[in-house]
């Protein structure tokens, strides 16, 4: 998904080492996977790097790849490193993903010099879980953002929020009248009304419906008919709200690292844009916004970054946005 957006992807990060790697002391990388961050870093970035991940394997590929980086094997919430030794800790799509962000944020805290910087950077979706768990334990359902385009706003607008008793008396009528909704997506429904939820469950149920284009256009009008029979019915189903989960990571994040002994620099949306030759049969217009992928032969009404040049003659229109978090360690 990252590989034709490498030039925006690049330009990006360069712009946040630029303002806030600038370093001649330890720069610690943490969940640095295969390297992805490595790849679009300057050659030479400045600062010692040391990159870290849990799983042994990818520290190895990361090794294969990038010989002359120095790797060690650890977890955001227990870096092996003495209290106060970093300048900077920097992580790519890894934050979203700990089950207890806060006890990961103050390990980041006793890592950093007093005055040092956390940096995450996010430029696919974030994982569902943690909103997945508070939309549950709200009474609420998420279903995937069908009806409009996600990449409107600058946080993408990703998920429709709903409420989950209404829903379910729906479910129970359609059932009985044989619609294929339930039958096809009852699990994943039921799921939220269980206790206790399991939200790595239902976040594997909604990827395998939502990330592909079939199983979207195979949800939509199954979703539109069951909103129709509902009013038939003279049971209307709830109206939904679109919710954004990387507008919500964003707000979760500054709420952690405050409360961890941070204080927030940046928490924004950043986009950049580049211009490729134009492959025949490929998209005039291709863009990447927090994981939610355009590929369309119009330029699109609302770019992710206000400056892009319309593609000349031959050429694809290339965008990507990336969240940008940056907080510092108060003393
Ligand atoms: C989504 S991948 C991102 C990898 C890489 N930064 C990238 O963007 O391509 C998440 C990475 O975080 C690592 N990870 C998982 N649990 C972690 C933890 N508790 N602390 C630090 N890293 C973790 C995984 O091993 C994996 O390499």
């Amino acid at each position: 998904v990252r590989a034709p957006y490498a030039a925006c992807q690049r330009s990006i990060v360069s712009e946040v080492q630029d303002r806030y790697l600038v370093t001649e002391d330890t720069v610690v990388e943490l969940g640095a996977g295969l390297g992805q961050l490595r790849e679009w870093l300057p050659e030479k970035p400045t600062g010692r790097w040391l990159h870290t991940d849990p799983d042994a394997s990818a520290l190895r590929e990361h090794q294969a790849r990038f010989p002359e980086a120095a790797v060690k094997r650890c977890a955001g919430e227990r870096i092996s490193l003495p209290d106060g030794s970093a300048a900077r800790i920097v992580a790519l799509c890894v934050f979203d993903l700990l089950p207890d962000l806060h006890s990961a944020l103050r390990e980041v805290r006793r890592v950093l010099a007093p005055g040092g910087l956390v940096v995450h950077l996010l430029d696919m979706a974030p994982a569902l879980e943690a909103i997945f768990l508070e939309l549950a334990a709200e009474g609420l359902l998420a279903l995937p953002n069908l009806f409009s385009d996600p990449s409107r706003q600058r946080f993408p607008e990703d998920l429709l929020v709903t409420e989950l008793a209404p829903f379910q008396r729906l479910l129970e009528r359609l059932a009985a009248m044989n619609h294929p909704l339930p039958h096809v997506f009852g699990h994943y429904f039921r799921a939220f009304a269980e206790k206790p939820f399991d939200a790595a469950g239902a976040v594997r149920v909604y990827d395998a419906f939502s990330r592909t284009a079939e199983m979207r256009e195979l949800l939509k009008p199954m979703l539109a008919s069951a909103y129709a029979a509902g009013y038939r019915l003279g049971i209307p189903p709830p109206q939904g709200t679109l919710v954004s989960s990387g507008r919500h990571f964003s707000e979760r994040l500054a709420e952690n690292a405050e409360s961890a002994g941070f204080t927030i620099v940046e928490n924004t949306v950043r986009a950049a844009f580049a211009h490729a030759p134009r492959e025949p049969e490929a998209s005039l217009y291709l863009g990447l916004a927090l994981g939610h992928e355009r590929r369309l032969d119009t330029v699109p009404e609302k770019l992710l970054c206000e400056a892009a040049r319309i593609p000349g003659e031959g050429e694809t229109l290339l965008e990507a946005a990336m969240h940008v978090f940056v907080a510092r360690r108060t003393e």
